[in-house]
């Protein structure tokens, strides 16, 4: 017998990935549970070639789930994930609830893998934010070569990292400026159609947001708190897929030619680096796909040792809901759970 899966907040950007994800990828689930609020009771959503009928997450029983895979936002994961967990159920959680508790481990299986174990103090797993995921995976197998110093990151969301509301709110204001109706912003702070806003998440008191706090924490505690990170986070008007300037500086020499090498070899990673026309990845081509794309892969020549580069993913996938599924199957892999009702 397979995992008993639920997915809280399947209705939802990540959530509809997560449904897919585990589809495409085979996960050993027997039975996979779709939840959301009550507002979505009874709504149809795909999973293979089955049918799902959306329950509700509150009054719905977890005894016998093995995995949630959870992305309903920080609120409710905070309420509910300790209650899940209490269940016997392992949480993979997308919200930024208890990525830094330090009970909590968090993963990008292709930079911390064995790190899952440690699951075990709370029945919870944090998955990063959507930037920090696809930074990582590029950044490991340069760290692991040229020791990083420091990382300067320019970085240009989608909205989809903003919820499903936030595509709708892009889409109707694109369309409101082609027929000269009025456009109305509710989800961003400015227009998004045929702009960008450098403001992602809220302010703090430094003058940094907590999107970019939370890019320098994360790599932090994923791949070495000694890195430093400095970041700019701004949205744009692409529907999927997060693209990244990064500036990086090393303790040790490291030339293009060899990052390139490394990269290819590097799980997750896939380079397009062709100095010609279109010889690189933008996020309408990563978008739908597994990997992180790197490409314009250049030496900095105004320090001692350090690259420029383009980091390009689809953070629905990578960035979320591909990320939780890895995390899933590294719990399998490890043999770290087991079906409970195998087990019985
Ligand atoms: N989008 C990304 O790139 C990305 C990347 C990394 C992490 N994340 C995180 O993943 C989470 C979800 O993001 P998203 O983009 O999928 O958002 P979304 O499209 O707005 O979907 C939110 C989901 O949460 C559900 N939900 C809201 N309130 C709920 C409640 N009280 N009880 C049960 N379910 C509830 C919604 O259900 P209803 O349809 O019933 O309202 C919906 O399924 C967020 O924490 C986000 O920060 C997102």
């Amino acid at each position: 017998m397979g995992y008993k899966v639920a997915v809280v907040g399947a209705t939802g950007n990540v959530g509809r990935e997560m449904l897919e994800i585990l589809a495409e990828r085979a996960f050993p689930a027997d039975e996979v549970v779709a939840l959301a609020s009550r507002r979505s009771m009874g709504v149809e959503l795909s999973w293979g070639d089955k049918t799902l009928k959306v329950k509700a997450l509150e009054t719905f029983d977890f005894s016998d789930v093995d995995i949630c895979l959870m992305s309903a936002g920080s609120a409710v994961s905070k309420e509910w994930s300790p209650k899940i967990a209490a269940k016997g159920a392992v949480v993979i959680d997308n919200s930024s609830c208890w990525r830094l508790d330090p009970d909590v481990p968090l993963i990008v299986p292709e930079v911390n893998a064995d790190a899952v174990a440690g699951f075990r103090r709370k029945g919870i797993i944090a998955n990063p934010n959507c930037s920090t995921a696809q930074l990582v995976v590029a950044l490991k197998p340069l760290h692991d070569r040229a020791k990083i110093k420091r990382v300067v990151v320019a970085t240009y969301q989608s909205v989809s990292g903003a919820g499903h509301e936030a595509m709708d709110e892009l889409f109707a204001q694109t369309r409101a400026v082609y027929v000269t109706d009025p456009v109305e912003s509710k989800k961003f702070p400015k227009r998004i159609a045929f702009n960008v806003i450098p403001h992602i998440d809220e302010f703090m008191e430094d003058g940094f947001t907590k999107e970019e706090w939370k890019m320098v924490a994360e790599t932090k505690k994923i791949l070495d708190p000694k890195i430093k990170l400095v970041a700019t986070c701004v949205r744009v008007p692409v529907f999927i897929g997060h693209s990244e300037a990064v500036n990086i500086e090393f303790e040790e020499p490291l030339s293009a030619d060899e990052a390139r090498e490394i990269l290819r070899d590097a799980p997750g990673c896939l380079v397009v680096d062709k100095r010609e026309p279109g010889g690189y990845v933008t996020p309408h081509e990563a978008a739908g796909e597994d990997a992180t794309y790197i490409s314009r892969i250049r030496e900095d020549p105004t320090v001692d040792s350090g690259l420029v580069m383009w980091v390009v993913s689809d953070n629905l996938r990578k960035g979320a809901a591909l990320n939780a599924v890895q995390i899933a199957e590294a719990l399998i892999n490890r043999k770290l759970i087991q079906a409970k009702r195998k087990a019985a």
